[in-house]
C-alpha cells in the first residue's frame, strides 16, 4: 500500500490495555489522531498518560488491544513490516551500544536496515556531518555527553531516510543549553528533509514554541489537539495577578472581581480574563472605587501549562519531569 493521502498517521479508537499479575491497566483509551505529511506535533501529558504505549503501538512495537492505525501508508496490524521500514522511532532512553564508537553504531544500523555498504557510509558521515557529531565519531558511545549521545539517537532513527521520525522525549534530562540545541537540530531536520516528526516531551515551552500542533494527553485519553496558540487563547485566557497589603483585603477584592485568592499566599488574588493587559487597569480602578489599594500587580500571556490546569484542575509543571520507572520492567512482565 502507498501513501496516496496527506496524512502520515491516522488512528482510529487506538486502544491498549495491560493485564500483569492480576492487575488492568487502561494504558490508552480509544485514541483518535491524525498528523499529516510533514507535519512536526508534539505529544504532552504527565507521567503514565499513555504517550510511550501509544507511540510503540503506532511503531508496531506493541500490538493494539483494540483499533486501527496506518502509519506512513500502511496498516500497523497487517503490515508492520512496512511501517518499520518507512519510520524511525528512538525511544525514552538511551538506545546505542555502550563500547561501540560512533561511526560504528551508524554502520552497524544501517546494515540492519539491510543497506548496501557504501550507502551505509555515505549516509553516516552525512549524519554525523548534519548532527555535528564529527568530533566524537571515532569516539565509544559510552563516552559522548548526554545531548551528543541524544544526536546520536537521532542520527540512528534517520539512516534508512525515513519519512516519518518518532521521537519518545528527546530533550529529556539534557541540560537547557544541550535542549536547544538538539532542538536546532531537529528543526534543521524538518527544514532540510521535509521529514514528518512526532515527538513526545515534558517541557511545555519547548513544545510551544517549536511543534506546530500540539495533542495533550492524560489518563489515556487525548484531551486536546490544537495549535499551542489556539489552546492557549480558548481554554486559558490572560493571568492577571494583584498583591493586597492583608488578606482581608484580598477576600474581599476576589469576591469583587470573581477572582481567586492564592493558596499559598492569601494576599494574592489571580483572576483570568481575556485581553488581561487591557482588564488589568479595570480591576485597579474598581477596586480603588471600593476602598482597596492594590499593591503590586502582574499580568501573564497563558502558558501551556494554564490549558493543562484548565483542562484537568491539575499542573502538569508539578509533575516530574522524570519517565515512569517500571513501564519497561512491567513490559517484559506482560510479554
Ligand atoms: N508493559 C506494561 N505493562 C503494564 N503496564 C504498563 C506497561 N507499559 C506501560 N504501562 C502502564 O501504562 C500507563 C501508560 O504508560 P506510558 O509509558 O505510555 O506513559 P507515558 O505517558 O509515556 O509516561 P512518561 O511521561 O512517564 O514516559 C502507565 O500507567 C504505565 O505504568
Ligand atoms: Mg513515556
Amino acid at each position: 500500500m502507498t501513501n496516496q493521502t496527506n496524512q502520515m498517521i491516522t488512528a482510529h479508537g487506538l486502544t491498549k490495555t495491560f493485564r500483569s499479575k492480576g492487575q488492568t491497566v487502561e494504558a490508552v483509551r480509544s485514541v483518535d489522531l491524525s498528523v499529516a505529511t510533514g507535519e512536526l506535533v508534539a505529544f504532552l501529558g504527565p507521567n503514565g498518560a499513555g504517550k510511550s504505549t501509544t507511540l510503540r503501538m503506532l511503531t508496531t512495537l506493541l500490538p493494539p488491544t483494540a483499533g486501527e492505525a496506518i502509519v506512513a501508508g500502511c496498516d500497523i496490524r497487517t503490515d508492520p513490516a512496512g511501517v518499520r521500514r518507512r519510520i524511525g522511532y528512538v525511544g525514552q532512553g538511551n538506545s546505542g551500544g555502550h563500547t561501540q564508537r560512533v561511526r560504528d553504531e551508524l554502520h552497524a544500523q544501517g546494515a540492519f536496515y539491510g543497506m548496501g555498504r557504501r550507502e551505509t557510509r555515505a549516509r553516516s558521515a552525512e549524519l554525523i556531518e548534519s548532527l555535528e557529531l564529527a568530533q566524537v565519531a571515532n569516539r565509544q558511545v559510552q563516552s559522548l555527553s548526554g545531548g551528543q549521545k541524544r544526536r546520536l539517537d537521532i542520527a540512528l532513527g534517520l539512516i534508512h531516510r525515513p519519512e516519518l521520525l518518532f521521537l519518545d522525549e528527546p530533550s529529556t534530562g539534557l541540560d537547557p543549553h544541550s535542549r536547544a540545541n538538539l532542538w536546532e537540530h531537529i528543526v534543521e531536520l524538518r527544514r532540510a528533509t521535509g521529514t514528518t516528526i512526532f515527538l513526545t516531551t515534558h517541557y511545555l515551552d519547548e513544545a510551544d514554541q517549536l511543534a506546530e500542533r500540539v495533542m495533550v494527553m492524560d489518563n489515556g485519553a487525548v484531551i486536546a489537539d490544537d495549535t499551542a496558540d489556539a489552546l492557549k487563547g480558548s481554554l486559558a485566557g490572560d493571568r492577571v495577578t494583584l498583591t493586597f497589603d492583608s488578606p482581608s483585603d484580598a477576600a474581599t477584592a476576589a469576591a469583587r472581581i470573581g477572582g481567586e485568592v492564592d493558596g499559598a499566599d492569601a494576599r494574592v488574588v489571580t483572576v483570568t480574563a481575556p485581553g488581561g493587559d487591557r482588564a488589568l487597569p479595570r480591576y485597579i480602578r474598581s477596586l480603588s472605587d471600593a476602598g482597596l489599594e492594590v499593591a503590586a500587580a502582574t499580568h501573564r500571556q497563558p502558558t501551556l501549562d494554564d490549558v493543562f490546569l484548565a483542562l484537568t484542575g491539575r499542573s502538569l509543571r508539578e509533575e516530574a519531569a522524570a519517565p515512569a520507572a517500571s513501564a519497561e520492567e512491567l513490559e517484559t512482565a506482560a510479554a
